[in-house]
């Protein structure tokens, strides 16, 4: 079945989930601090728990199973799974049990014990190398713990691994009710989108997004472009832009993108003033400047107070607006201001708000307003994918409504 250009799979709710166990592939690849190992945002476990606690209330026995972080095939002490348990138990108020491994003995005798409405999560699936190499015996060992595959990994859905990908040929497969609110909602850029509607891009690279700015180009009326990647696009316009980091084999796309924003009347709006600096250290002070007279010896660091203004008032006129990418160097607090000034001014419009995930997700969790907008998508690359037009291996492979 399709609504629009979109297909829609079938999820949780079309199949009976009662006693069976279910294994659900998550993207609990959340931040943790260096030092301490500690959880730093849990907005990924939280993401889930949708259809966690819709399997825990239909009686499945629910075996989670994700990655975290890039142990390489090996185990990485740091990056097993049993602070994520910890941390779900609690906000679920229900025992998480964890097994050592994600395949094998451990792990079957783990599930064994699971009764109608528990909770299992698996070891770091990237502890064996055959999960990122698709290997289909990873792939039979994974399923054969369990009688359904759910994914609902949205964040994980670009890549071709074993417990995204190749699992689902060995069980029957949907959905999970996360999955199916990031195609919804991302999905709603794409097709019929409110309009207008704005993409305020930021970010360092213009290479990261230049597929997904042509492929909304013809959806888009305003795309606003600050952070790192402004650079890029002032060069092409023959500014001075000192001692800003560019892609210098992106001018010219940045150019083509300009020209091809005026073809297609997409208000395509650059930074009028930004904050240079001449260091990027914890003390490093800025100063706000124009675009014309951006000093030899600085660099952009954030856009200016004008460029502010200026973004929003277009964001005002907008009924959609779909965010990717920080304005600044969010991570130096001084630099920050921009970013935070945006998402402040995102957070009070009515407009539907999408915020792209990654850095530009961290940011507005940072803030607390992750409350305050439409939708916040847990995918970082998934959703510049998903957004560019790209087939993502995890959401192709499991079957559409009518299938
Ligand atoms: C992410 O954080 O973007 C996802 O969890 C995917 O992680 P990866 O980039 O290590 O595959």
């Amino acid at each position: 079945m399709t609504v629009g250009e979109k297909v829609i799979k079938l999820t949780v709710r079309d199949i009976k989930v009662g006693g069976k166990r279910v294994l659900v592939r998550v993207d609990f690849n959340v931040p943790l601090d260096e030092e301490t190992g500690a959880i730093m945002d849990d907005s990924r476990i939280r993401a889930a728990l949708p259809t966690i606690e819709y399997l825990i209330g239909g009686g499945a026995r629910v075996i989670l199973c994700s990655h975290l972080g890039r142990p390489k095939g090996r185990v990485v002490e740091g990056l097993r799974l049993a602070v994520v348990a910890r941390r779900l138990a609690k906000i679920l108020g229900q025992p998480v049990e964890t097994a050592r491994d994600c395949i094998g003995p451990e792990a079957a005798t783990a599930v064994a014990g699971l009764k109608e409405g528990g909770v299992l999560l698996l070891e770091n699936v990237r502890f064996h190398p055959e999960e990122e190499k698709n290997d289909a015996a990873f792939a039979q060992a994974l399923a054969k713990l369990a009688d359904i595959y759910v994914n609902d990994a949205f964040g994980t859905a670009h890549r071709a691994h074993a417990s995204v990908v190749g699992i689902a040929r060995y069980l029957p497969a949907v959905s999970g009710l996360l999955l199916e609110q990031e195609m919804i909602n991302l999905g709603r850029i794409l097709e019929d989108p409110p309009r207008p509607l704005a993409a305020l891009l930021g970010g360092a690279k213009v290479s990261d997004k230049v597929s997904m700015i042509e492929n909304i180009m013809d959806k888009v009326d305003y795309i606003l472009v600050g952070g790192g990647m402004a650079a890029t696009f002032l060069k092409a316009k023959s500014y001075c832009i000192g001692q800003s980091l560019i892609e210098a084999d992106r001018v010219a796309t940045a150019a083509e993108l300009v020209a091809r924003a005026s073809r297609s009347g997409v208000a395509l709006l650059l930074p009028l003033d930004v904050v240079v600096a001449g260091e990027l250290t914890p003390e490093a002070e800025g100063e706000v400047v124009s675009i014309e007279s951006i000093p030899e010896d600085k660099r952009i660091v954030d856009i200016g107070p004008e460029t502010i203004k200026s973004f929003q008032g277009s964001l005002m006129k907008c009924k959609a607006v779909f965010w990717n990418g920080p304005m600044g160097i969010y991570e130096l607090p001084q630099f920050a201001e921009g970013t935070k000034a945006l998402a402040r001014f995102m957070a009070t419009l009515e407009a539907t708000t999408v915020i792209g995930g990654g850095s530009t997700a961290d940011a507005v969790a940072d803030m607390g307003l992750a409350g305050h907008m439409t939708f916040v998508s847990t995918g970082g690359g998934a959703s510049l994918d998903f957004l560019s037009g790209k087939v993502l291996p995890g959401i192709e492979v499991l079957p559409d409504k009518e299938s």
